[in-house]
C-alpha cells in the first residue's frame, strides 16, 4: 500500500485533467463535504458530471450509521459495474463515513478500490487520485487533525440560495449505539471567524439560508477573535447580525445541552427558522441511560415547554431507535407516550442495528426483529398523524419561503420552503429563484403543500 504523506496538492495536479462524478449518502455532513469536494476538484482542474456514466473518478461519499446505509454503497458500485457504466479504468475513490469505519479492510472487500479516503482526509483526495495514477496501486488515508480539513479547502464555490456550513468536526458523546465518534472522530469546532467568513462569502454568492451543521451543536465551543471560547449561542448572535442572512437553520441538538441561552437566542432572533430537530431516540429512562443519553423523557418535556413558550409557532421534529437490546413492551409504550406528549412534526425513526466496535453491539439483544417492526410501524403511523397535523394547521395561512427552485412535476410552478421546514410549490416566474416571497397556503396535500403568490420580489412582508 502506497504512503501518500508526502504527497501535497500542486501544479502537477492541475495538469491532470480529467472528468469526476460525486455520490453521496448519509446526513447533511456529508452533503457539506461533498460540496467541498466538487469545490476542490474542480478548483483541481477536474471537471464535475452529473451522471456517473463515463466519468474518470467516481468519489462516493457513504454513510456507516445503520448497516442499511453501509451496504448502499456496495450495492451501487455492483449495480453500475453490472450495467456498464464503470468499468476497470475508472478512478472509485470510496470515502465518508465507510472510509474511515472500514479503512484497509474496503479494498480487501472490493479490490478494484484505488481510493479510501475519511471524513477527515477529503482535502486531499486530488493528491490521493494523483498518487494512484502514478503507482495504481491502493492508496487509504484515513487519518488527519480534526479542522486540517477546513484549512485546506479553497474557497467554496456557488450553491442555491440556501447552504450548509459546519461548524464542528466529529463527536465525542458516545451514545452506546452510535458509530459516528468512531468514523467521524473526536469533537472539535471551527473558529468563530473561520465560520463567519464562510458564511460572509456565501451571502455574497446570493445565498439567503444558512444552515450550520454539526453532531451536537450545542456544545460548539469555538474560538472568538480574542481567543476566549464562544459558544453556539455567540454564534447565532453573531451570524444573525450578519447582512444578508435572512434566515439560520442549525442541526443536530442534543437535548442534553439545549442550555438556556440557546432557548434566549431563538426568542431574540427572529433570522431563527421556526423548527428545530431534537433526537430523543427513546421516551424511556431505563432505555436513555443504557444508550448513555444523559436526559430523561421529563428534562426534555421540559425543555420542549420552554422553547414553545420562547417560540410560539416553533415546529420540533425528532429521531427514534426502536428495539434497542432489551426494549420491552413497557419501555416503547413509554415512547408512543412521549410522541402523544409532545406531537412531533415530521421526524425519523429506525430499527437499531448493531454497529461493530459500539457498546452496545455487546448487550443482549433478545427482542425478535418482526416484533420490531411492528412497533416501528405503529410508531410511524402516530408520526405521520401528528406531521398532517401540523401541515393542515398552516392551511389558509401566509408564510413567507425561499424559493429554491422549479417544482419537479411542472416547470410551471416553483418549490418553496417555510420556515417551519414544509415544502410549498406555487405558480411563479423562475428570477423569483434564490428569493424570499411570501405565499398564502391553498391546498395542503400529504407531504407537500399548494401557494399562491402573494407579491412579486423581495421584501414583501
Ligand atoms: N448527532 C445526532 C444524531 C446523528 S445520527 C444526535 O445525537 O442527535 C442520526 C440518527 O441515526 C440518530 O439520531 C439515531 O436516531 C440514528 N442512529 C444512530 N445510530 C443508530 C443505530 N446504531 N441504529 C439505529 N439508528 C441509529
Ligand atoms: Fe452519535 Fe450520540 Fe454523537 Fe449523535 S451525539 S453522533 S447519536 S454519539
Ligand atoms: Fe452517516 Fe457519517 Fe452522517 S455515519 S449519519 S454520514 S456522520
Amino acid at each position: 500500500m502506497a504512503d501518500i504523506t508526502a504527497i501535497k496538492l500542486n501544479s502537477n495536479v492541475k495538469l491532470q485533467m480529467g472528468t469526476f462524478h460525486v455520490a453521496v449518502w448519509g446526513c447533511q455532513m456529508n452533503v457539506y463535504d461533498a460540496d467541498r469536494i466538487r469545490d476542490l476538484m474542480t478548483a483541481s482542474g477536474y471537471v464535475e458530471q452529473n451522471e456517473p456514466k463515463g466519468a474518470d473518478v467516481i468519489i462516493l461519499v457513504t454513510c456507516a450509521v445503520r448497516a442499511k446505509a453501509e451496504d448502499k454503497v456496495f450495492n451501487q458500485l455492483g449495480s453500475w459495474r453490472h450495467q456498464g457504466i464503470i468499468n476497470d479504468d475508472t478512478v472509485i475513490a470510496l470515502g465518508g463515513c465507510v472510509g474511515s469505519e472500514l479503512a484497509h479492510q474496503i479494498i480487501e472487500i472490493d479490490p478494484k478500490i484505488a481510493i479510501v479516503f475519511g471524513p477527515r482526509t477529503a482535502h486531499k483526495l486530488p493528491a490521493m487520485v494523483a498518487q494512484y495514477r502514478a503507482t495504481h496501486e491502493s492508496v487509504v488515508d484515513v487519518n488527519a487533525e480534526a479542522l486540517e480539513k477546513f484549512d485546506a479547502l479553497p474557497e467554496q464555490g456557488q450553491r442555491g440560495p440556501s447552504a450548509f456550513v459546519t461548524i464542528m468536526e466529529g463527536c465525542s458523546n458516545n451514545c452506546t449505539y452510535c458509530i459516528v465518534p468512531h468514523t467521524r472522530g473526536g469533537e472539535e469546532s471551527r473558529p468563530e471567524q473561520d465560520i463567519i467568513d464562510e458564511v460572509i462569502t456565501h451571502v455574497a454568492n446570493g445565498v439567503k439560508e444558512i444552515h450550520l451543521l454539526g453532531q451536537n451543536v450545542n456544545s460548539y465551543r469555538g474560538l472568538d477573535a480574542n481567543g476566549n471560547v464562544s459558544r453556539l449561542s455567540s454564534l447565532l448572535y453573531e451570524i444573525a447580525a450578519i447582512d444578508g442572512v435572512e434566515r439560520l437553520r442549525f442541526t443536530t441538538s442534543n437535548p442534553m445541552e439545549f442550555t438556556d441561552d440557546i432557548i434566549q437566542a431563538i426568542a431574540d432572533l427572529p433570522v431563527i427558522a421556526d423548527s428545530i430537530h431534537i433526537p430523543v431516540q427513546s421516551g424511556s429512562d431505563r432505555i436513555l441511560k443504557l444508550m448513555h443519553r444523559d436526559y430523561t423523557a421529563d428534562s426534555y418535556r421540559e425543555l420542549i415547554r420552554k422553547l414553545r413558550q420562547a417560540r410560539p409557532n416553533i415546529f420540533i421534529s425528532t429521531d427514534i431507535i426502536v428495539g434497542f437490546p432489551g426494549e420491552t413492551d413497557e419501555d416503547f409504550a413509554q415512547t408512543m407516550q412521549l410522541v402523544d406528549d409532545i406531537k412531533f412534526d415530521a421526524s425519523f425513526s429506525f430499527i437499531y442495528s448493531k454497529r461493530p466496535g459500539t457498546p452496545a453491539a455487546e448487550y443482549e439483544d433478545n427482542v425478535p426483529l418482526e416484533h420490531k417492526r411492528q412497533n416501528l410501524y405503529a410508531l410511524q403511523a402516530k408520526l405521520e398523524e401528528y406531521a398532517t397535523m401540523y401541515s393542515q394547521s398552516l392551511m389558509g395561512t401566509r408564510q413567507r419561503v425561499l424559493v429554491e427552485g422549479i417544482s419537479r412535476k411542472s416547470d410551471q410552478e416553483l418549490k418553496a420552503r417555510t420556515s417551519n421546514n414544509r415544502i410549498v410549490v406555487f405558480e411563479g416566474s423562475r428570477d423569483l429563484v434564490g428569493q424570499m416571497v411570501d405565499i398564502d397556503v391553498i391546498k395542503v396535500m400529504s407531504h407537500t403543500m399548494k401557494g399562491r403568490l402573494v407579491g412579486q420580489g423581495m421584501n414583501l412582508s
